[in-house]
């Protein structure tokens, strides 16, 4: 019944489409009979593509046959059927034969471009799909379609979503994506996209015959050259493999963002291109980005890592093979090894992790064998140079062998895959030897660094309790007086110094003599204390900072935090009522926080399902302030050199404020950065210039407050940061995400919830990671961090953060094969060594 009522209303349909063909100049299909003219076009159900006549380049008489973006107002054109065979004129008719041949004619009848279906079609008809797919259906008796030919299966230079690159095995035919000849002629150029069937097979961008670029082979999430093209909320790969044909394609997850792929005929860099169009076309991916990308740069059995120079490097165990060349930069003639391979017994491999892996041309695969097996298959073969997983999802799978000279290998920092590449036995034994004497090195160094920190401490303490006992002393009681002797100084001055100074006996009543209850916690200097005092009738909180009388280290900070604190007024710093000092007592008093600091709530899964998007927002923009009050707006520009969660504290309206300026330096003028021998901060905060070469300025509390930021939102702290896909801290982990384009995955599962701030959060992540890049200079000053926040102006991209892993990745990790084992493990290398005689 219902399908009766079907096929009537199509029928309907279909007739009335043949009864309006003639006046129209828009249709939606054409049949045998029908015809479209130059000025006619075909468009798809959803509006969203327009097959028709155009002519490339500007006031061209040349006319094409093309289908482009109906929405997209540059008339954007994705296909074009007679790119060798230019019409002069606007004479074309495109018209279906009855067996289901697309013809494009001029107006003297000659064919100037057909589909070359052969198709035996009895009802055919042409009609343009919503996919940008023109294809030719065949009706048959039972009412059903089957398309006998599509455009897809002929792209020019676009490759677009549901569209297949790849090789029929059966038929042979290789289906791949070809630029123009140049931008105003469609004529199929040099450059080309599509799969290189040979060994795994690998997507390539070739110039003619030569490999230019390889996105490489798949490994189950991505394509192994190509971190950057990954799965996301708008495009998902797919990559099938199986013994009748291999392709790849794309899905959009997302129709309502139009998405392409370009292979640009322009001599330019860019030679392909992942586009998508949201307001205008954005690039999201473009081969080339740097010149590790062009195919061998370092020749055989080199890797290239752009973070470095010279940025190619020969493998372990190998050498350049022209030195000289090497030297000047001519990396072409690639490596040869130190110790030939001679088949023996006792051969073995070396790991390398986190590489593009090698052109895979000449390789052998089998997705069902392990990595032993892998490995014992490639031992056996003399001809086999390495192996690796060839699917890495689920702590990998699958085999992958190599046969032939290594090339075209990377070092990439993040979404590298491991290889194990093959060494000669007594290139093992040398590794062994060495190992075995580094390790007696590490443990000579080791003993004989305890031995001298031991003694230097000895004779430090010796030196400071004397120091202590004849002159500092004396430096207390000048705080004293400098700060008792106000009236005696310059206005200025004594505006600086309007600080009360608090009785002993005040501060011991208003914390019932330190009692344990009142304790808050321990500070890096010594506990703090809650107290109450009474001023007449009105009962005042605060916090008292007791310093430890054993702290020879406290009073120095002391001083600086009394003198620096007094002078700094704003809402988004803690405030300081006075300090006290007697005899051997000296205390900082604060007005109290009742919500305590930062670290004890966002850290804490339980109190941080409290702190709502819109909190943390509050929370970081008044760090920002705070910040930026500190670094540009005081009367004393001030850098902090200790920020972190647990010296933000908050009030309570949940505002915060930066405490703790113990460390903190005044910072003259035009000074841009400062040195220092004793670097003091938190590990985990601290930048890395500040911590390797002791240079500080307002950039490196910029680097703090982009940690804290990423902390805040992701409720997660920097150092310790734990995943089981990687060994990055949070920075290094948000900036994968950022990288695989899942940055929304950072955001803390407490605010899942939550998705009305997504745009605003998702700006914080930004500004933090620009906060934390690895140079300083590239990190932005406090004035645009704040531009930045309250603007919605769009923002430059980061660049890689400083200190994206604790551990640093070791660039090559030692691996032995094959039967019995044993391990010796450091800190910092997991070496397992075997001897098979
Ligand atoms: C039609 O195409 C043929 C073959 O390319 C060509 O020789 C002929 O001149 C064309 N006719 C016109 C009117 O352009
Ligand atoms: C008609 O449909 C049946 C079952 O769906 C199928 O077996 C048959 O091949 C179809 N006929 C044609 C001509 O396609
Ligand atoms: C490319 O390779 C094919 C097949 O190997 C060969 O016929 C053709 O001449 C080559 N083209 C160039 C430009 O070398
Ligand atoms: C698709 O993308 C558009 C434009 O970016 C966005 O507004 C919309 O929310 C997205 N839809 C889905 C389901 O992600
Ligand atoms: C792949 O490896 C599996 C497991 O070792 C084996 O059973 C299978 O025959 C292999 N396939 C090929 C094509 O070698
Ligand atoms: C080693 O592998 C190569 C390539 O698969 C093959 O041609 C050769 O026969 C193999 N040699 C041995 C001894 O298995």
């Amino acid at each position: 019944m219902a399908s009766t009522e079907h096929s009537f209303a199509r029928l309907i349909v279909f007739s009335f489409l043949l009864y309006i063909v003639k006046p129209s100049t828009s249709l939606e299909t054409i049949g045998p009979g029908q015809s479209i003219r130059d000025g006619d076009t075909i468009v798809s159900t959803g509006q969203s593509y327009e097959l028709g006549f155009f002519s490339a380049g500007g006031g061209s008489a040349r006319r094409y046959l093309g289908i482009w973006y109906k929405r997209v107002s540059t008339g954007t054109v994705v296909w074009v059927a007679n790119r060798e065979t230019p019409l002069f004129d606007r004479s074309g008719v495109l018209s279906i034969t009855d067996q289901g041949d697309l013809l494009l004619i001029n107006s003297t009848n000659n064919v100037l471009w057909s589909s070359n279906g052969a198709t035996q079609a009895r009802n055919p008809f042409a009609q343009l799909l919503e996919t940008g797919n023109l294809v030719v259906k065949d009706r048959n008796d039972n009412n059903s379609e089957t398309v006998v030919w599509q455009s897809f299966d002929y792209p020019s230079d676009t490759f677009l979503p549901e569209m297949r690159v790849g090789k029929d095995f059966v038929t042979g035919k290789e289906t791949h994506i070809s630029s123009w000849k140049n931008f105003d002629d469609p004529a199929i150029g040099d450059y080309t996209y599509g799969i290189d069937p040979r060994g795994f097979p690998q997507l390539v961008v070739k110039n003619g015959n030569t490999t230019r670029f390889r996105l490489g082979s798949f490994n189950g999430i991505r394509y192994t050259g190509t971190p950057r093209m990954n799965q996301n909320q708008v495009y998902g790969y797919e990559f099938v493999l199986n013994d009748r044909e291999v392709y790849y394609t794309v899905h959009l997850r997302n129709t309502s963002v139009p998405t392409r792929l370009v292979v640009s005929a322009s001599a330019a860099a860019q030679r392909l291109v992942w586009i998508d169009k949201t307001q205008s076309w954005a690039v999201y991916f473009s081969a080339y980005e740097d010149k590790c990308d062009n195919y061998g740069l370092c020749g055989v059995y080199a890797t290239c890592n752009i973070n470095n120079s010279p940025m190619c490097a020969c493998l372990e165990g190998f050498k350049p093979r022209s030195v000289s060349d090497w030297a000047l930069l001519d990396w072409s003639g690639g490596c040869v090894r130190s110790i030939p391979l001679d088949c023996g017994r006792g051969e073995g491999f070396v790991k390398h992790e986190g590489v593009k892996l090698p052109d895979t041309s000449h390789s052998w695969f089998n997705q069902s064998m392990t990595l032993k097996e892998c490995q014992e298959l490639c031992l056996k073969n003399c001809s086999c140079v390495g192996y690796a997983n060839s699917d890495v999802r689920n702590g990998g799978s699958g085999c992958l062998l190599w046969f032939g000279d290594l090339i075209d290998i990377r070092q990439f920092t993040t979404a590298g895959q491991d290889i194990y590449i093959r060494v000669a036995a007594a290139y093992l034994d040398e590794l062994k030897k060495k190992e075995k004497s580094r390790e007696r090195k590490r443990v000579a160094i080791i003993v004989c660094s305890i031995i001298s920190v031991v003694v230097a401490s000895i004779l430090v303490w010796i030196l400071y309790i004397r120091k202590w006992r004849f002159s500092n002393r004396a430096k207390i009681v000048n705080t004293i007086e400098k700060l008792d002797h106000k009236k005696s100084r310059t206005e200025e001055t004594k505006e600086d110094l309007e600080l009360p100074m608090f009785d002993l006996t005040t501060i011991v009543s208003a914390t019932d003599n330190f009692s344990s209850g009142n304790k808050l916690g321990e500070g890096g200097f010594g506990p703090v204390y809650k107290g109450i005092l009474s001023d007449g009738q009105k009962l005042q909180e605060i916090a008292v900072k007791r310093l430890s009388n054993n702290s020879g280290q406290g009073l120095e900070e002391f001083k600086n935090e009394v003198a620096l604190v007094s002078k700094l007024q704003h809402r988004n710093l803690v405030k300081m009522h006075g300090c006290c000092i007697e005899g051997d007592e000296r205390m900082l008093i604060y007005e109290y926080m009742p919500k305590m600091s930062l670290d004890y709530i966002i850290f804490d899964q339980s109190k941080s399902r409290n702190l709502n998007s819109k909190a943390r927002l509050n929370i970081i923009d008044g760090i920002a302030r705070g910040l930026l009050y500190l670094h540009r707006d005081s009367r004393l520009p001030v850098v902090h050199r200790d920020l972190k969660a647990s010296n933000v504290l908050l009030d309570s309206d949940m505002n915060p404020r930066i405490s703790d300026f113990g460390i903190a330096q005044i910072f003259g003028g035009n000074q841009t950065e400062a040195n220092t021998t004793r670097v003091v901060g938190t590990y985990g905060y601290m930048a890395p210039e500040y911590a390797g070469e002791g240079l500080y300025s307002p950039k490196s509390d910029i680097f703090s407050f982009g940690v804290l930021v990423l902390e805040i939102i992701s409720g997660k702290r920097n150092r310790g940061f734990y995943s089981p896909s990687h060994r990055y801290n949070l920075l290094g982990h948000a900036w994968k995400l950022w990288m695989e384009d899942r940055i929304v995955e950072l955001i803390d599962n407490a605010l899942e919830y939550e998705t009305c701030d997504l745009s605003e959060i998702k700006r914080r992540i930004h500004i933090g990671l620009l906060c934390v890049q690895e140079r300083h200079e590239d990190r932005p000053h406090m004035a645009a961090v704040d531009k930045m926040l309250s603007g919605d102006n769009s923002l430059p991209q980061p660049t890689q953060p400083g200190f994206f892993t604790e551990r640093g990745i070791p660039e090559v990790d030692y691996y032995y094969s094959p039967n019995h084992q044993e391990f010796a493990s450091t800190n910092e290398l997991t070496i397992s060594i075997v001897d098979p005689r």
